[in-house]
C-alpha cells in the first residue's frame, strides 16, 4: 500500500476585529468562550484529534490576540504557523496566501468561528478513503440566505453552490469545514472577487464543479457558528456543559454543589449553592449566591448575593445584589449593580370594597 498523501490544516482566524457583535466588537470572534474555553480550540482539539499535525493559522488585525491564545500550538499537540492576511479578502483569498505553506498536500479549512458537535474524524476518514477533488459539510438551517448554499444530486454529489443567495435554491447551508486537494489552488487562482468583494471558496468549489471533478457532501446536525445570536450561543453552551466532567481545583466552603460542576483552580465558593452543570472559571469569587445550570463564569468574576442560571458571564465581570439573572450574555469586565432606590409613590383613586396587589 502507498503512503497515505499528506494532510495538513488551514485555519481560518482572520477577519477584521470590528464587528458590532454583542461581545466581538473589540475582539477576536474566534475567541469567543463556549463553557469557558475558546470556540476556536474545539476546532483545534478536533483537528489535533484526527491525526493532523501541520496547522496554519490565517490572521489578520487580531494576529495579537489569537497567536497570545494559541502560541506555537503545542499546547494541542499541533505544530502552528500563523499566515498574515493583509485585510478579510475572502476564504479563497486566505487559501491564496496559504499557497507556499500547503505546498501539493490535501488539506482541512476550518473557519475558526466554526463549532461542530462530534468532531471531524469521521469526514476525514471518509476524504481519505475517497480522494475527492474537494469534500464539504452541510447542515438544514432555517433562513440559508445568510450561508453558502448547496444543490445535491441524488447520489449526494454537489452540483450547484452559491454564496448567501436572496433566493435559496435549498435548505442545505455550507459549514465552515473542507477537505480540499491540491486541484483547488487551480480554481482559486483563475477566481474574481464577487459582488461583495471578496474571492468566494463557495466559486472556487463550482469552479471544481464545472470541470467535471467530484465534489462529496456529508450532511450533519450539531452545529453552531458565532452569528451573534444569544440565544444560539446559549444553547452551544449548553450542549457542552453537558458533557463536562466535573472537577473541583479552587476552595469551597459552607456550599452545596450539586451535579456536573467544575470549579477551577483559584476560584473560590463560600455560603452558595450551585446546581451543574456549571462551571466556575478560575480565581472568579462566588459568594451568597445561587448559580444554576448551564452557566458558565469565566476567569476573575465576582458574583455576590445574586442568582445567576442558563447564563455566559464572561472573564472579569461582577454580579453583585441583582436578584435573579436568567439567559443572560454579561461581556468581560461588565459590572451590573443595582439601582439606587427612588422614591416612588403610588397616587390611587379606589372604590370601596376594592382589592388591590401592589408590588412595590
Ligand atoms: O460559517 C459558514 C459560512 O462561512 C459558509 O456557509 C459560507 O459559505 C462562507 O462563505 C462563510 O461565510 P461568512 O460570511 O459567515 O464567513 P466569515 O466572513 O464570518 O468568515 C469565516 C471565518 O473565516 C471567520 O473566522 C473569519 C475568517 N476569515 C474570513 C475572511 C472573509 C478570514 O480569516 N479571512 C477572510 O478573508
Amino acid at each position: 500500500m502507498s503512503e497515505p498523501r499528506p494532510l495538513k490544516a488551514l485555519v481560518l482566524a482572520g477577519g477584521a476585529g470590528s464587528r458590532l457583535r454583542p461581545i466581538t466588537h473589540t475582539s477576536a470572534k474566534q475567541l469567543v468562550p463556549v463553557a469557558n474555553k475558546p470556540v476556536l480550540f474545539y476546532g483545534l482539539e478536533a483537528i489535533a484529534a484526527s491525526g493532523i499535525r501541520e496547522v496554519g493559522i490565517v490572521v489578520g488585525d487580531t494576529a495579537a490576540e489569537i497567536q497570545a491564545a494559541v502560541g506555537d500550538g503545542s499546547g494541542f499537540g499541533l505544530d502552528v504557523t500563523y499566515l498574515r492576511q493583509d485585510a478579510p479578502r475572502g476564504l479563497a483569498h486566505a487559501v491564496k496566501i496559504a499557497r507556499d505553506y500547503l505546498g501539493d498536500a490535501d488539506f482541512v479549512m476550518y473557519l475558526g468561528d466554526n463549532f461542530i458537535v462530534g468532531g471531524i474524524d469521521p469526514i476525514v476518514r471518509r476524504f481519505r478513503a475517497q480522494s475527492p477533488a474537494a469534500q464539504i459539510m452541510l447542515t438544514r438551517v432555517s433562513d440559508p440566505r445568510a450561508f453558502g448554499v448547496a444543490v445535491l444530486d441524488g447520489d449526494g454529489r454537489v452540483v450547484n453552490l452559491e454564496e448567501k443567495p436572496a433566493a435559496p435554491k435549498s435548505d442545505l447551508a455550507l459549514v465552515g469545514v473542507y477537505l480540499f486537494g491540491p486541484q483547488i489552488h487551480d480554481a482559486v487562482a483563475d477566481l474574481k472577487p464577487s459582488w461583495r468583494g471578496e474571492l468566494e471558496i463557495t466559486d472556487a468549489i463550482q469552479w471544481l464543479i464545472d470541470r467535471g471533478l467530484p465534489v462529496e457532501s456529508t450532511v450533519i446536525s450539531g452545529y453552531w457558528k458565532d452569528t451573534g445570536n444569544v440565544t444560539d450561543m446559549l444553547e452551544v453552551n449548553r450542549l457542552v456543559l453537558e458533557t463536562v466532567e466535573p472537577r473541583r481545583d479552587g476552595t469551597v466552603e459552607d456550599s452545596e454543589l450539586i451535579g456536573r460542576v467544575v470549579i477551577e483552580d483559584g476560584a473560590v465558593v463560600r455560603r452558595s449553592r450551585i446546581v451543574g452543570p456549571a462551571v466556575i472559571g478560575a480565581d472568579s469569587v462566588v459568594e451568597d449566591s445561587y448559580v444554576g445550570p448551564f452557566t458558565s463564569i469565566d476567569a476573575r468574576c465576582t458574583i455576590r448575593d445574586s442568582e445567576v442560571e442558563y447564563s455566559i458571564i464572561l472573564a472579569g465581570a461582577s454580579l453583585s445584589g441583582v436578584g435573579r439573572v436568567e439567559c443572560s450574555l454579561i461581556g468581560r469586565e461588565a459590572e451590573v449593580t443595582p439601582a439606587p432606590r427612588v422614591p416612588r409613590a403610588h397616587r390611587l383613586i379606589l372604590g370601596d370594597h376594592s382589592k388591590v396587589q401592589i408590588s412595590s
